[in-house]
């Protein structure tokens, strides 16, 4: 079989088995297989691919055909403008995360040391793409779990940035070190209704403990501010990223706790989805 014909039996073969985007996925995990950029396929359609590769494309094409992301599958994601190492212990990147990151380097002024924290860290990709922008800053990380605190700094390591970001595997009630100019999180904070409807690619794959915020949604949101009060300097920044629901609710956590909110951003949906706010006492 050539290239073309794999593309063709690969895609049909999700297609029946109702994965969104088949011909996309089909490419990717082709290119995982055989080693080489989607682009060179493209170019090279006729290319043959040999029997031990045939056997290694039906494997991840049934994985695929499992629901498992193909984040997992192809072992990478691209978010802001770097390649993130994922796998099932995080979260997957997500484009809409990305506000953060475009909010906090309103903050973040070229060639000055500020101190920033992430809560939540998962993959590394929000505080590693700040860090790549701001180099200067000063960083930590923290997760409670060890498996993503792994991931996340193997991520660090290929962005040249391993000594330059403190990883910590901790939960953030008990994380105690202040004085912070900046914190940023993208906690979990999904509802167990809306868990309970997730998308089986989501729910059986990606990591609960990066998705679910408790009953109402807002157990760990409530955490990272009441949190953030304690660890930020007067006026420093928390920039927090919410579901689109949680706007009103967010906000008013926000000012019971002395939060000033600077600005609510919204997705590429139009939804509202990261707050901009102020500690001020
Ligand atoms: C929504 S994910 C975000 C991952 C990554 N920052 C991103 O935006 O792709 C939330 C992360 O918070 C971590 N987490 C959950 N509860 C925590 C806690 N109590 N303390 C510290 N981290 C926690 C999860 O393990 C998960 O990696």
């Amino acid at each position: 079989m050539n290239y073309q014909e794999i593309l063709i039996k690969g895609t049909n073969f999700l297609k029946k088995n109702k994965i969104k985007n088949p011909y996309l996925d089909t490419e990717l995990l082709l290119s995982k297989t055989i080693d080489r950029k989607r682009e060179e396929i493209l170019l090279n359609i006729y290319n043959k691919v040999e029997n031990s590769e045939i056997k290694k494309f039906k494997y991840y094409l049934s994985r695929r055909e499992r629901k498992e992301p193909i984040a997992y599958i192809i072992g990478y994601k691209y978010f802001w403008k770097y390649k993130f190492l994922t796998n099932k212990s995080v979260l997957i990147p997500r484009p809409d995360t990305e506000l953060i990151i475009e909010e906090s380097l309103n903050y973040l002024p070229i060639g000055r040391s500020k101190k920033i924290l992430d809560i939540g860290t998962g993959s590394g990709c929000i505080i590693i793409s700040l860090i790549k922008e701001r180099p200067k800053c000063k960083a930590t990380a923290l997760d409670i779990s060890l498996k993503a605190v792994k991931v996340a700094k193997t991520n660090a390591k290929l962005h040249q940035l391993e000594n330059k970001i403190n990883f910590i595997n901790i939960d953030i009630d008990k994380y105690k070190s202040s004085n912070y100019d900046l914190i940023i999180s993208n906690p979990p904070y999904i509802n167990s209704i809306d868990y309970n409807r997730l998308d089986d690619d989501i729910k059986s794959h990606e990591p609960k403990l990066a998705l679910s915020g408790g009953s109402d949604g807002f157990r760990n949101i409530n955490k990272v501010i009441k949190k953030s009060k304690k660890l930020l300097k007067i006026y420093g920044k928390l920039i927090l990223e919410i579901g689109h629901k949680q706007k009103n609710q967010t906000v008013k956590m926000l000012k019971d706790n002395n939060f000033y909110i600077n600005k609510i951003s919204k997705d590429l949906s139009e939804k509202d989805r990261c707050i901009v706010s102020t500690r001020l006492k």
